[in-house]
Order: structure tokens, then C-alpha cells, then sequence
């Protein structure tokens, strides 16, 4: 439509249409891929016959059926009753301009109203303490992950890419894999090794969309969270797809709307171009970009290589002192890093990514971890 008509947004010829296959088929619900004013929906209820939702009402329903963990489900069960009150406030100023603008004069109606939009926000607020809780408590899981440090490898992608496909390919974990849009709304990790035996840690997350309303964007921190502290981004493309150029722009936007900078996205997205069997011949792929089918099979054994080349590629060189008697901290640099020979009894090189530099500094105060080649 060019221009949206304030009391329906479709006009009248168009409404008659849809009524009718409404009744030839006996559809109950009716979607509108766009936001819907509370009086739009009502009028468009009535003039259709079936219950008429929008494009953030139905967004809120796919994540609502699928949060899975606790945090999910209270930021998902927040994004609905912020969408709520919106609606509520519209609605109530649409009345009071009906009343000609004296919003001083209280009415039954308004009071319902307003009694209506504050026990939403006393929930919300309820909502939003319990949210930050549980957000503390998962910081502290992160933090105890990053004492057991494995690196992170992130799937990220368009929704029904093929991300979860991928995933239970690389893990044989049994997560979700449906042909509906996000079938994944909460993170899931699983550890896998690469092809030079490295573990990483695997982590499905949910798929991005193009247009994502505003409002429920917070719902998708959590997710959003562990991609920014990934170690790898593994950009899961549906290559077949038509529109496959603009979805790989929605998502390179997202990931720097999230945070992630220039350098961030050049040193740690790793590009795979998935559904390659869908294709009439094997396409001839960007640098450093590796063709996969999630569903067949094919070309797993080169994504973990390069996956595994991608982790070594930031590893630096390090050298430290270590007294010969403390096998412990040697032990954590066998474990966590390419220990180098070149260096005498006490003096240790080691090649290693940097985050576990850090760690090392962290767990062994009594050591100086030195940066550089020898
Ligand atoms: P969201 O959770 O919505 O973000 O989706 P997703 O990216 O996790 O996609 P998912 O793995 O659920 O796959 C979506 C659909 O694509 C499913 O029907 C898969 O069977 C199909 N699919 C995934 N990989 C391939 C592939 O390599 N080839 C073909 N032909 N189909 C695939």
C-alpha cells in the first residue's frame, strides 16, 4: 500500500477480500507484517471476522513459546508487558482527544485505565529486579567458565540459516532444529574439538531478523552477551537463499549495533556459506570463506579446520620465569597453550591467545607473564 489508512491501514476493497477467504477457509488469526494501532486492531477484528495481531505481537509469541531458561522467559515475559502498556497509554489518549482534551476530568473509564497501566508498571519493575538477579548470578557462571577457559565459538546468522543444523551436525547434541522461524531463542553450548584437538566451546544462539522493533531487542541480551565475549564468530549463511546478500548486511549491522567493532569483525568472523546442496554446482567462495551443507554433511572436516586455524591465528608469543618446583603453573601452560622449546630450565615460552594470558596473570600473581618473540 502507498499510504496506510489511519483507521484500518488496508482499505476497504482489500479488507472485503481478505473477509471472504477468511470465512472460505475458517482462519482464525490474521498477521500483519507491521505495527498495528490498538484501534486498528479493533476495527480490523470487527471488519474481518478472525483475530488480527502484529508483527511485534507475533514476535512475542514465537519467543514466548520458546524461551527456554529462566532469563529468557522473564525477558520476554518484560518485552510483553511493556508492548501492553504502550498500547494501554495509546488507547487512553486516544480517548481523552475523543473527549475534546480535558484529560483533568477524570472519568470511570480513564481511572480503569490508569489503575490498569500501573499495576503493569508495578509488574514490570518486579520483572525487572528479578531480571537483575538472575543476571548476576549468570555473570558468576561466566566468570567460573572462564577459570575452566575454553574459547567460545559463537554461531551467529539470518533465522533459518541453518544454524542449529550446523550446530547438532558439529556436536550431536539434540537442540532444537525446526523449519520455523527462531527455533532457538536461549543460548546452548556444547564443547567440541577442533582439527588440532583444541575443545571450544559451541554455542548456538537465536536468529537475527531485519526490522527487529526496538522493544524487543533487550530481550535478546543474553544472547547478544556471549557473542561479544566469543572468541570466534562462526557467521552461518543460507547461501541459497534469494535474499542472501541483504540478510548478511542485517547481521553484520546487528553485530555492530551489539558492540562489536571494525577489528572485532575482521579478526574473529569466520563466514560459512551453508545449504551449498541446494545449489546447481559448488560456488566459488571469498577468502577464508568455507562452503558447508548443515543437512548433508559436506565440508565439516574443512570448517573445523579452519576453525581451528582461526584459533591458533591470534595466539601470541609469551616467556615467563617459572621456579622448576612449580609444576602447577607449568602444567596450566601445557594445558592452555603451545609451549615452546628454546627457552632454559626456568625461563618458559609459550604461545598462547591472549585471554589466557590474562587468566594465567590472574591465577599465578607471582609470575610476569612478558609479551613478545625471543
Ligand atoms: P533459527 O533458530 O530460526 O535462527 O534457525 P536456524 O538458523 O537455527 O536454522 P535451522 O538449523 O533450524 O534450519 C532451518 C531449516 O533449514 C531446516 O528446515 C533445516 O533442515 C534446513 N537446513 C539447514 N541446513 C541445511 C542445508 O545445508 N541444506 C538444506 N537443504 N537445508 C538445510
Amino acid at each position: 500500500i502507498d499510504r496506510a489508512r489511519p483507521s484500518h491501514i488496508i482499505g476497504s476493497g482489500v479488507i472485503e477480500e481478505v473477509a471472504a477467504l477468511v470465512k472460505e477457509h475458517e482462519v482464525t488469526l490474521i498477521v500483519m507484517d507491521g505495527a498495528v494501532s490498538p484501534i486498528q486492531q479493533r476495527n480490523l477484528e470487527r471488519d474481518i471476522g478472525a483475530k488480527v495481531i502484529d508483527r511485534t505481537g507475533l514476535i512475542l509469541e514465537i519467543f514466548g513459546a520458546r524461551a527456554l531458561t529462566h532469563e529468557g522467559q522473564l525477558q520476554v515475559e518484560l518485552a510483553a508487558l511493556t508492548y501492553q502498556k504502550g498500547r494501554l497509554v495509546r488507547s487512553w489518549t486516544h480517548l481523552e482527544r475523543q473527549r475534546g482534551g480535558f484529560g483533568f476530568m477524570g472519568g470511570p473509564g480513564e481511572s480503569q485505565l490508569e489503575i490498569d497501566r500501573r499495576l503493569i508498571q508495578g509488574r514490570i519493575e518486579r520483572l525487572e529486579k528479578d531480571l537483575a538477579n538472575v543476571r548476576r548470578t549468570r555473570g558468576l557462571h561466566r566468570r567460573k567458565r572462564a577459570d575452566v577457559p575454553y574459547p567460545v565459538v559463537a554461531l551467529v546468522g539470518y533465522t533459518n540459516a541453518g544454524k542449529s543444523t550446523l550446530f547438532n551436525r558439529l556436536s550431536g547434541a539434540d537442540v532444537l532444529v525446526k523449519d520455523m522461524l527462531f527455533a532457538t531463542l536461549d543460548p546452548t553450548v556444547r564443547a567440541i574439538k577442533l582439527a588440532n584437538g583444541q575443545t571450544v566451546m559451541l554455542s548456538d544462539t537465536v536468529g537475527f531478523i531485519s526490522d527487529l522493533p526496538t522493544l524487543l531487542v533487550a530481550a535478546f541480551r543474553a544472547t547478544l552477551e556471549e557473542v561479544l565475549s566469543a572468541d570466534i564468530i562462526v557467521h552461518v549463511r543460507d547461501i541459497s537463499h534469494p535474499e542472501t546478500e541483504r540478510q548478511k548486511t542485517d547481521v553484520l549491522h546487528v553485530l555492530s549495533a551489539i558492540g562489536l567493532d571494525e577489528a572485532d569483525l575482521e579478526q574473529k568472523v569466520v563466514e560459512v556459506w551453508n545449504k551449498v546442496d541446494l545449489l546447481p554446482e559448488e560456488p566459488f567462495p571469498d577468502n577464508g570463506v568455507v562452503c558447508v551443507s548443515a543437512l548433508t554433511g559436506h565440508g565439516m572436516d574443512g570448517l573445523l579446520r579452519r576453525l581451528a586455524r582461526q584459533h591458533t591465528a591470534s595466539w601470541r608469543h609469551y616467556s615467563v620465569t617459572l621456579p622448576l618446583e612449580d609444576g602447577a603453573a607449568r602444567a596450566w601452560l601445557h594445558e592452555h597453550g603451545d609451549v615452546l622449546r628454546g627457552g632454559d630450565e626456568e625461563q618458559v615460552h609459550v604461545k598462547m591467545q591472549e585471554a589466557n594470558a590474562a587468566r594465567f596473570t590472574k591465577r599465578f600473581t607471582e609470575y610476569a607473564l612478558q609479551p613478545g618473540e625471543f
